[in-house]
């Protein structure tokens, strides 16, 4: 099962039809142990990263500032690898970058594709720092039934829905398939990071087995790669010292653990991480998602008749059952699908605050939430789907040659 940054698919029961006693998120599948999802306290202890407290908010604040972004302050990006150094050095006025990326996997997109990216273009204005994006067209061919050329297609596609939110001059979009080929440098580190990791680690890691074909045993030597500041001579002046930050969902931790045992061995910075929750489906956060699934989620090219649909009819509700016994008893926000959306996209705190506190008391219904959630998405689909417009092959061709960007190293 394939997934992207974001999102990953929720299932209840693994894939030999047993129900998991422990959440399993890797960046193939994610299974939820129990029916309110994923249980992030857990995961933090598993994989050993750090949970984001207030003491890290306080110096987000300092370092920029300006208060961190609202994902962060509710917690939606979690956790993190290092966070810490990263603000501490540009407190001194020391350069990093930002990493991310995605894995193409069809034309379609959908609300949980464009979080990561709303993220990472606040990261990036409020830092003041390049930005490069892996386009994972080789990934998608090795995991799916697809051909070379369709994938390289999505890469295109996907990119186009990019480019209303970041800006040329700071931000490097590329796809494997063509700039692996042309860059010497991010070849040599992919050759380093091969030999580094041993084919019983990357089982270890990664779960391949004797019968994965060996290109996706080599692949996380790709996602590996950009880590690294010395694969982007073009951009870094051919420094390999610049450290790295990399916002992801926590689903691809997997990778950036084996990179970061890498790194100091051959003689590149370890790359710091900020970890992001996954967007839940529709139908909740115990239910499987699918980009093949028009019901599933709100997309990007959806009608603003559909997204009322949608919501209307498919997101899962946490009110009572009747208007009786929710005034009675209240809703349950952490599992109503619709106040879990607004805390990804509605940036008042107060407002939220509002809602909360009144729906929870039984006072709103859910109605109104999902009201005040279809207006919201119909406003940010409506101004999204404008700029996609004027988007051209052209525009994403600029943003995808390898050039210098506007910062001198
Ligand atoms: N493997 C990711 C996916 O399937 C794509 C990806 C590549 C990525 N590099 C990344 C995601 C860095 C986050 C950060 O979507």
């Amino acid at each position: 099962m394939s997934n992207t940054t974001g999102m990953a698919n929720l299932n209840l029961t693994g894939d030999d039809g047993t129900v998991p006693t422990e959440d399993e998120v890797n960046p193939w599948e994610v299974h939820a142990s129990s029916a309110t999802g994923v249980d992030y306290d857990k995961l933090i202890k598993r994989f050993g990263s750090s949970p984001i407290d207030s003491a890290l908010l306080s110096k987000f604040e300092t370092a920029l500032g300006q208060p961190p972004h609202f994902l962060l302050r509710r917690g939606i990006v979690f956790s993190h690898r290092d966070m810490d150094q990263i603000l501490a050095l540009h407190s001194q006025g020391k350069p990093f970058f930002l990493y991310t990326g995605r894995g193409p996997s069809s034309e379609a997109m959908h609300m949980g594709h464009v979080i990561p990216f709303l993220f990472t273009k606040w990261l990036q204005e409020a830092f003041n720092v390049p930005l490069v994006i892996q386009m994972t067209d080789d990934e998608k061919f090795l995991w799916k039934d697809i051909s070379l050329e369709t994938a390289r297609s999505y890469t295109t596609e996907n990119a186009k829905h990019n480019r209303p939110r970041l800006r040329p001059e700071r931000t490097f979009i590329f796809s494997d398939l063509d700039y692996i080929g042309s860059s010497p440098e991010f070849y040599r580190n992919m050759c380093r990071v091969q030999k580094a990791v041993t084919f019983n680690q990357a089982k270890g890691i990664f779960g391949f087995t004797e019968s994965d074909c060996i290109g996706k045993i080599s692949f996380p030597a790709i996602q590996a790669a950009p880590s690294f500041s010395s694969s982007f001579p073009q951009i870094f002046n051919s420094r390999s010292d610049i450290p790295c930050l990399i916002p992801c969902a926590i689903d691809q931790d997997p990778y950036f653990r084996m990179t970061r045992d890498v790194a100091p061995r051959i003689g590149c910075p370890k790359p710091a991480l900020l970890h992001s929750t996954f967007f839940p489906a529709l139908q909740g956060c115990q239910t499987k998602m699918s980009a093949s699934d028009a019901n599933s989620s709100v997309f990007l090219t959806d009608t603003p008749k559909a997204v009322k649909d949608k919501i209307n009819k498919y997101a899962f509700s946490g009110g009572g059952a009747t208007v009786e016994e929710h005034k009675k008893n209240g809703g349950n926000c952490d599992i109503d699908v619709s106040y879990q959306y607004l805390r990804f996209f509605l940036d008042d705190d107060q407002r939220l605050e509002k809602i909360r506190q009144d729906y929870s008391s039984g006072e709103l219904l859910t109605g109104y939430l999902k009201k005040e959630l279809i207006e919201l998405l119909q406003a940010f689909l409506k101004s999204h789907q404008e700029k996609r417009k004027a988007v051209t092959n052209e525009v994403v061709k600029q943003f995808m040659t390898p050039r210098k960007l506007k910062f001198d190293y």
